[in-house]
């Protein structure tokens, strides 16, 4: 499991090139799969069907994002410094110092024009990032390059750090999710989609195409257990979150309760999550069509948006356990 989501965590996606993540996923989904397919805004939809004999089964829509946030190139000076903007979330207390990697292969450091002030938080637009180049001839990007931070996954015994832990450890519990599962009297489709960082755009169209019944996100959720940290009640390590409510959306009350339930049956540690900023892809399937019963496992995560996401192993095997045992049964709601 950790060596697939340092594998996950290393390669390059920032929202609409998440290709290379979704060749990663494909090889390992593709022999547990009973059909697989990409749509035109490259989500890679995973269906596995219900076992043979399954009465009525519910269509169920699981999604996690294959995107990143990122940077794009804006404009190259004389000198070969390429100036940038943001490609969803990328804020600047985390960006100056980073080591950036460009679709071609380029890397460049991210440096800042002179301030007074060092410990004021310095706009992107006082950014630039440097690549080695001496002049805009020879500097190897391009305006409309795409780039995302450039950091290696690290082990802090049970606490794990990489970027894009945001969504590849959603995207590993998916994976693993449909790993265990044996048999289903459910129709389930994993959903990897593409575009979240930037607005919630992949999942949508992936949702109206599949036209679920219930939907559920797996994502990453914002922790209130550091120093100073805003007031909020989810923490690393004591499972997965079932989400109340983030600015996005309110959860379905009765798949709150079937996780719930699902979670105090199994004796699965679980948290109550209501989310203070941030949003998902259940945001977009849950007013598809004519609406979806929606909501989310989250995975509580440390630093999110920054190249050093911070999660732990043991919330990622629970989240498993927990979708795992919602998904081996028939699901009824009164
Ligand atoms: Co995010
Ligand atoms: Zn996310």
């Amino acid at each position: 499991m950790k060596q697939l989501l340092k594998t996950l965590t290393e390669t390059f996606g920032p929202s609409g090139f998440e290709d290379e993540v979704r060749k990663v996923i494909l090889k390992e989904v593709k022999p547990l799969a009973d059909e697989v397919r990409v749509d035109v805004l490259g989500n890679l939809i995973v269906r596995k069907k219900p076992a043979k004999g399954a009465k009525d089964p519910k269509r169920i829509l699981l999604a996690a994002h294959m995107d990143e946030i990122g940077v794009i190139a804006s404009h190259i000076d004389k000198r070969g410094f390429v100036r940038f903007t943001n490609v969803g979330g990328t804020f600047g207390k985390y960006t100056l110092g980073a080591r950036v990697r460009f679709m071609n292969g380029v890397t460049g450091i991210v440096g800042y024009d002179r301030f007074e002030n060092v410990d004021s938080t310095i706009p992107l637009n006082k950014m630039y990032i440097d690549v080695g180049a001496t002049n805009k001839k020879d500097c190897p990007v391009k305006v409309g390059d795409f780039g995302a931070f450039e950091r290696s996954f690290m082990e802090m015994g049970d606490r794990l750090v990489a970027k894009s832990m945001d969504d590849r450890s959603g995207v590993l519990v998916l994976i693993e999710t449909l790993r265990s599962i044996k048999s289903t009297p459910n129709d389930l489709y994993f959903v990897f989609t593409t575009q979240e960082e930037v607005g919630v755009r992949g999942a949508g169209p992936a949702a109206y195409g599949i036209d679920p019944d219930i939907g559920i996100a797996v994502d990453v959720t914002a922790t209130g257990d550091t120093p100073a940290s805003i007031k909020m009640v989810m923490e690393l390590g004591k499972g997965p979150c079932v989400k109340f409510r983030d600015p996005g959306m309110l959860s379905d009350p009765r798949v709150v309760d079937w996780m719930i339930q699902t979670a105090e049956k199994a004796k699965i540690p679980y948290q109550r999550e209501v989310l203070l900023f941030g949003g998902t892809d259940a945001r977009a399937i849950q007013v598809t069509r004519a609406g979806v019963m929606a909501g989310v496992i989250s995975v509580p995560c440390r630093y999110v948006h920054s190249a050093s996401e911070m999660v732990d192993l043991n919330d990622l095997k629970n989240s498993v356990k927990l979708l795992t045992a919602m998904l081996s049964k028939a699901v009824s709601f009164s």
